[in-house]
């Protein structure tokens, strides 16, 4: 079967990228080897898909070339996607710091793409596993275990290595490599850190508490809400910093950071000089976490009792947490990868690979990597949109 464009991956760049082709009157194979598309649309934002983000700049992308991703978010907003979603009557909600959602389930927005391609005539075949892709002259044949296939154009939309039982797969990457792009290193990233050891114990005793904290590394942090689990830390904040954590790297928590507690303590010794420092501390943090996270020395000490030393050994406890964390959870829980295909070597306004003509690249397969709150949709529809425009 002849195509002129065919698009690897029904997930969120693929399906838009072929719904755009398609609407242009191309004629579109859209393949997936996975029994369904999107299925990462499905799991998205516990359900209900954060589909985009009100306040989408540059700087919440991480990619080798910081410019790359401009051009794309420029041409295909979050005001695009949301006229889309308006269109289709699909209820959302701002679910703070501008992070849209849907009201009801992820399936409205996996439901509209696929009225989308529907409208633009794309032939949709799931179950469908590539073996091989050959350049030959001017065309690309694809065999595939539904049979061969030539186009035109072809875009690898295969997105990341993250949740391999969704789908995931590196054919992307094998695909660039096979047609001598460089494959930047890959992890897993927007994933929780995980501890060791008697940190680890820690954390697993305070399983399932969530406080607001601030997380930072020597280039970066954020606030948020910060997550203890039986293996280390997870939360928004946490999986924030991920995207900018290296494998050895130590990292600094704030579990205050509205407040300064050298002050807090000044503040106590004249007012409630005879409370224990305990219950002064949980005005201000969960119970169960003061009582674990105390130091044992000062369990028993009232404000009053405490030395320049003790307020130290707070100050370092409770605002200045220091930790290696041993890794993170790894691509089986991560929301994303991190690195991937070189942006140098992709036009960043039409997607065509620079080795070889007819060749594209959308989505998170590139090394391209988006914030916590729907930034990552965001690209995967401007990328997808900017191709689906060319191809
Ligand atoms: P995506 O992964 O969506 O699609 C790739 C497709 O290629 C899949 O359908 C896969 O089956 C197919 N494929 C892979 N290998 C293939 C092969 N060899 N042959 C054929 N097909 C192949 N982002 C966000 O902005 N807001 C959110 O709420 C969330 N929430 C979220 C939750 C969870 C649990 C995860 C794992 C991820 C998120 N994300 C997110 C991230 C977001 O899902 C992700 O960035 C986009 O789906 C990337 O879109 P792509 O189309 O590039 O890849």
């Amino acid at each position: 079967m002849k195509y002129d464009v065919i698009v690897i991956g029904a997930g969120a760049a693929g399906l838009m990228c072929a719904a755009t082709a398609g609407k242009r009157g191309r004629k579109v194979l859209l393949v997936d080897h996975a029994n369904k598309p999107g299925k990462k649309i499905l799991m998205s934002g516990g359900g209900r898909c954060n589909f985009t983000n009100l306040d989408i700049t540059p700087e919440n992308y991480l990619s080798q070339n910081p410019h790359f991703v401009k051009s794309a978010l420029g041409r295909y907003t979050q005001w695009d996607f949301i006229a889309l979603v308006s269109q289709y009557e699909i209820p959302w909600h701002d679910k703070g710091q501008g992070e849209l959602f849907c009201d009801n389930k992820a399936s409205d927005i996996l439901e509209m793409l696929l009225a989308e391609c529907a409208k633009a005539k794309v032939t949709l075949q799931t179950h469908c596993e590539i073996e091989a892709v050959e350049k030959i002259s001017d065309h690309f044949q694809l065999l595939t275990a539904c049979g061969d296939f030539t186009c035109d154009k072809l875009v690898v939309a295969t997105g990341g290595l993250s949740i391999p039982t969704m789908g995931a797969s590196g054919f992307g990457y094998q695909l660039a490599k096979q047609f001598k792009h460089t494959v930047l290193p890959t992890c897993a990233s927007l994933v929780p850190f995980t501890l060791s050891g008697k940190t680890q114990d820690r954390a697993a005793i305070l399983s399932g508490i969530s406080v607001t904290a601030t997380i930072e590394n020597p280039r970066t942090g954020f606030t948020g809400e910060l997550l203890f689990t039986h293996r280390g830390l997870s939360g928004p904040a946490v999986l924030q910093l991920s995207n900018y954590w290296n494998l050895g790297e130590a990292i600094t928590i704030n579990f205050l950071p509205n407040d300064t507690l050298r002050e807090c303590i000044a503040e106590w010794k004249k007012t409630s000089g005879k409370q224990l420092i305990k219950n002064l501390l949980m005005q201000l943090l969960p119970k169960r976490f003061v009582n674990s996270w105390l130091p044992q020395a000062l369990q028993n000490k009232t404000a009053a009792d405490l030395n320049q030393k003790d307020t130290e050994s707070l100050h370092n406890c409770f605002q200045q947490w220091s930790v290696i964390p041993s890794g993170t959870e790894g691509y089986r829980t991560a929301e994303v990868t991190r690195g991937g295909i070189n942006t140098d070597e992709v036009s960043s306004k039409t997607f065509e690979s620079k080795n070889v003509q007819g060749l594209y690249f959308v989505g998170e397969v590139l090394d391209v990597t988006g914030w916590l709150g729907g930034y990552n949709f965001q690209w995967a529809w401007a990328s997808g949109w900017c191709a689906g425009q060319v191809v």
